[in-house]
């Protein structure tokens, strides 16, 4: 710097030989060169020396062993509870059917009322629920947590006309104590059609399509009498056991009894039809709710759910 930068005395020298005479500036210019060309190898050379000596020392002090192992990288894997998902999903999509989502803090109207569980009906004791410390401006509406995918019904059916095909999947929540077959927070996946003349042949025909695609075309499909407000008639509906393939004795999936309940399912009923405005004169439909763990742990010989969400990656690594 002192010599050869913009200010460097070998810089001002030469800048200011333009004030010499034509003798003066000769010599002077030249030796003046002469330096210049000097300081500027004698840096380099420096610069070199230093350049090599800290690779020399980076080589020695900092080696790298190319012959360690290096870290495996593993490769990631669907969460069985999303495996399921997406098999009923694509299932019901080859059928038509178009998958929607919806919020997991939900109203009361959806969760219950237009869901035909008025206010203090006891049906309301079938869902454990986690109620949100928030009420609607108005201060009718309370808030919760979904403790179901049904209130999709009611929002899809007020936000169109039929024919209405949906499949909902989502988190579900209930106020519940944890056990083997509990958790307080699981998944399920919702099914809608209405439109003009939907029957319960339509129902048991499309569900019973589904149990074949899910778990293989010599299922057996049997329906029986259950209760759901939102449904009527309602229905649960199992299939043959495919552990045992429906012997019974003896098997630890279907609990000696050769059948396997998957999901429940019914008719709309009209009084849901009517709370979204559609004419229940010509209008029918049929829904159904599974749960996905249920039929992973069925599925897998999983023996508890709540495996699910404890995050062992143990666990996760056998799907
Ligand atoms: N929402 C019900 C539950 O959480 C499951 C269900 C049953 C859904 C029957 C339906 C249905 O759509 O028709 O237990």
């Amino acid at each position: 710097m002192a010599y050869l930068g913009r200010r460097g005395h070998l810089t001002l020298v030469l800048r200011n030989l333009a004030q010499l005479d034509m003798e003066q500036r000769r010599t002077a210019g030249a030796q003046a060169n002469q330096a210049k060309r000097t300081l500027e190898e004698a840096l380099a050379r420096r610069t070199q020396e230093l350049e090599d000596a800290r690779l020399a020392m980076s080589a020695t002090q900092e080696r790298l062993d190319v012959t360690l192992p290096g870290y495996p990288v593993t490769g990631g894997r669907l969460h069985p509870t999303t495996r399921i998902i997406r098999e009923v999903c694509e299932a019901f999509v080859a059928m038509g059917f178009s998958v929607v989502e919806g919020p997991e803090v939900e109203w009361d109207r959806y969760n219950f009322e237009l869901l035909n569980i008025p206010k203090g009906h006891p049906a309301r004791d079938m869902w454990n629920t986690l109620w949100v410390d928030y009420q609607d401006p108005a201060g009718q509406q309370s808030m919760l947590l979904r403790t179901h995918t049904s209130p999709m019904q009611a929002r899809v059916m007020e936000s169109q006309q039929p024919p209405v095909r949906v499949i909902v999947p989502g988190k579900v929540y209930r106020y519940e104590a944890t056990d083997a077959t509990h958790e307080w927070h699981f998944h399920q996946v919702e099914g809608l059609a209405v439109d003009d003349g939907i029957t319960f042949a339509d129902l048991k025909g499309t569900l019973y399509e589904f149990a074949r695609r899910m778990f293989g075309s010599e299922r057996k499909v049997r329906f029986r009498c259950d209760y759901f407000p939102f449904v009527e008639p309602g229905v649960d509906m199992s299939i043959d056991c495919f552990a045992c393939g429906g012997k019974g004795s003896g098997c630890r999936i279907c609990r000696d009894s050769g059948w396997i309940e998957i999901m429940g399912a019914g008719m709309v009923h009209p009084k849901v039809l009517a709370g979204v405005g559609y004419d229940t004169a010509k209008y029918t439909g049929f829904a159904f709710g599974l749960g996905p763990e249920r039929i992973a742990m069925l599925k897998y010989g999983i023996d508890d759910i709540r495996h699910f969400y404890a995050n062992d990656l143990r666990f996760l690594r056998q799907f």
